[in-house]
């Protein structure tokens, strides 16, 4: 018998409590490889819909399927141990019906093994939350900029800047709060207002672009890892420039197998040591 204590999933109860306390870490993820690397240092990987964009070369992220989610959701999931993940509904499968809202998400749980789903939308939905979270899936709500409703709100945009809009991004995180969710991802929101939403709401507030008094912080991580360089918003910090390393390998290899250096005698079989 090992002596050490296995490792447990961070729950969705864990993520709950950490209301005003330590900061809630959380990175976007989609595959399992990049699962196991941040699974040790996150509390929380989300399968964001941004990989409609990030992988799929997508210009928004409208176009993302169900099917996509379930796919890199079940990916990352085998790929951790330790984060809670929680992953995105696709645009167009939650905001028909509660019930077709329940059927999807359930079917995203069901699949993936996650612990959670994420919905973009405020008061219009809270009523679909409050359905959701009574039948048993936890939902992260997302409010301030929703990139689904991107066409609708005139772009990407930062939210709260005029008073009337100020309002509804605080009523809106009001009402996801009153419905259940257990925390809310706050986008784009004006940093004074995001803090307001933080001290007001007393359900965990995860901010991108958004204000350091947030309950955590989440990014993309091909963004923080300069992997994904077609534009780069202002609230990104990138820690590496990956892409310029993917191009410096990509151009050594193919300089090597250009010359026949590669392969060598010890990548190959059946090859005697001289
Ligand atoms: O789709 C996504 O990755 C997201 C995060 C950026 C919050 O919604």
């Amino acid at each position: 018998m090992s002596a050490q204590t296995p490792t447990r999933r961070t729950t969705i109860t864990d993520i709950a409590a950490r209301k005003g306390a330590e900061p809630v870490v959380c990175l976007t993820c989609y595959s399992a490889p990049m699962a196991q690397f941040l699974d040790p240092h996150v509390d929380l990987l989300l399968v964001g819909d941004s990989l409609g964009m990030v992988v799929y070369g997508l210009d928004t992220t409208l176009g993302v399927t169900l099917d996509m989610m379930i796919n890199h959701g079940a990916a990352t999931m085998r790929g951790s141990s330790k984060a809670c993940v929680i992953v995105d509904m696709p645009f167009g499968s939650y905001q028909e019906s509660r019930e077709q809202a329940f059927r999807n998400a359930a079917r995203v749980m069901a699949e993936t093994g996650c612990s959670g789903i994420k919905v973009e939308g405020g008061a219009e939905l809270a009523d679909t939350i409050a359905f959701l979270t009574q039948r048993g899936i936890p939902v992260m709500g997302h409010v301030g900029l929703m990139p689904q409703s991107v066409h609708a709100a005139g772009g990407f945009r930062t939210h709260g800047r005029s008073e009337a809009e100020a309002s509804k991004v605080l009523n809106d995180a009001r009402a996801v709060s009153e419905a259940g969710a257990f925390s809310i991802v706050l986008e784009g929101t004006v940093e004074p207002l995001a803090q307001r939403i933080a001290a007001e709401v007393p359900t965990v507030i995860i901010g991108i672009g958004a204000s350091p008094a947030c309950d955590g912080q989440v990014l993309v991580t091909e963004d923080v890892l300069g992997l994904f360089t077609d534009f780069k918003p202002k609230f990104v910090k990138r820690y590496a420039e990956l892409s310029v390393q993917v191009g410096d390998v990509a151009r050594a290899y193919a300089d090597d197998v250009r010359a026949r250096r590669f392969p060598g005698p010890e990548h190959c079989f059946g090859v005697k040591k001289s």
